[in-house]
C-alpha cells in the first residue's frame, strides 16, 4: 500500500511572521487529527531551519526547494544536501519547471541533483511534465518518458526509483488555474508507473507519484481518487493553512 504524499512548496513566499503563523496555523489545523497521508512543507531555503524549529512536535516534515550538486568547498551562494540534512530536512525538489526554465537546468545536472540527495539518505522529488506546446502536438508521453530516462541513462541503475517522489507537473497547469482533469493526470500518472515498471517492477508498484499543478481544495479530493496519483506537490494553495488544510485532509 502506497502513503500518499502532499507537499506544500511555498516558492519565494514569505518572511519570518509569515513563515511562524503559517506553520502555526497548519499544526492547529493539522496535529490533533488523525492525516491519512505524509504531510511536507518547502519554505524558501532561508527560512528552513525556523521552520524546523516551529515544527518540533509535529509529523509535518521539511523539504527544501532545491540543492546544489557539491558537497563542500568554493561553491559561492550554495548550499549542500549534508547541509540540508544537518538542520533536518528530509526532502529535496528537483527539476522543478521553473529551475529548467528559468535558471537553465539540464537533464545532466538534474540526475546529478538527484544522485547527491540519494546518496545523503534524502528523498529526491523529481518533478517532471510537458509544456503546453508539447501537449497540443501529442508529445506529452514522450517528454514525460524522456525526462525519466535521462536520469536513468546518466544514473544507469534501474534501482534509483526506490525511495523517490515523482511529481507530475504540467507546466501549462502550474500556477495557472488550470489543473489537468483527474482523467487526464491519471493516464499520464499511469503511463509513467507503467515505463518505470519497464525496469524495476518492484520499484514502479512502490513509487509515489504525485500530481502538481492548480491544485486546490475544490479539485483535490477528485485527483486523489485516482488509482495513480500518490497526492500533490501544492504551490499557491500551500500558502494559505486552511486551504492547505482541506487539501491534505482530502487525501484518504
Ligand atoms: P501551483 O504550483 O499549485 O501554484 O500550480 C505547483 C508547483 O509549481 O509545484
Amino acid at each position: 500500500m502506497r502513503k500518499s504524499i502532499i507537499i506544500g512548496n511555498w516558492k519565494l513566499n514569505g518572511n519570518q511572521n509569515m513563515v511562524n503563523e503559517l506553520i502555526l496555523k497548519i499544526r492547529q489545523e493539522l496535529d490533533q487529527i488523525i492525516v491519512s497521508c505524509t504531510v511536507v512543507i518547502a519554505p524558501p531555503m532561508v527560512y528552513l531551519e525556523r521552520a524546523a524549529h516551529a515544527l518540533v512536535g509535529s509529523n509535518i516534515l521539511l523539504a527544501a526547494q532545491n540543492v546544489d550538486i557539491n558537497t563542500i568547498g568554493a561553491f559561492t551562494g550554495e548550499t549542500s544536501v549534508q547541509m540540508l540534512k544537518d538542520i533536518g530536512v528530509k526532502y529535496i525538489i528537483i527539476g522543478h519547471s521553473e529551475r529548467r526554465t528559468l535558471h537553465k537546468e539540464n537533464d545532466i545536472l538534474i540526475a546529478k541533483k538527484f544522485i547527491a540527495v540519494k546518496e545523503m539518505g534524502l528523498i529526491p522529488i523529481l518533478c517532471i511534465g510537458e509544456t503546453e506546446a508539447q501537449r497540443k502536438s501529442g508529445s506529452t508521453y514522450i517528454v514525460c518518458a524522456h525526462q525519466l530516462d535521462s536520469i536513468l541513462k546518466i544514473l544507469g541503475t534501474s534501482d534509483i526509483f526506490t525511495d523517490v517522489v515523482i511529481a507530475y507537473e504540467p507546466v501549462w497547469a502550474i500556477g495557472t488555474g488550470k489543473s489537468a482533469t483527474p482523467k487526464q493526470a491519471q493516464d499520464i500518472h499511469k503511463f509513467i508507473r507503467n515505463h518505470i515498471a519497464q525496469y524495476n517492477i518492484k520499484a514502479a508498484q512502490e513509487i509515489l507519484i504525485q500530481y502538481g499543478g492548480s491544485v486546490n481544495s475544490i479539485n483535490a479530493a477528485e485527483l486523489f481518487m485516482q488509482p495513480d496519483i500518490d497526492g500533490a506537490l501544492v504551490g499557491n494553495a500551500s500558502l494559505k493553512a486552511d486551504t492547505f488544510a482541506l487539501i491534505v485532509k482530502s487525501c484518504k
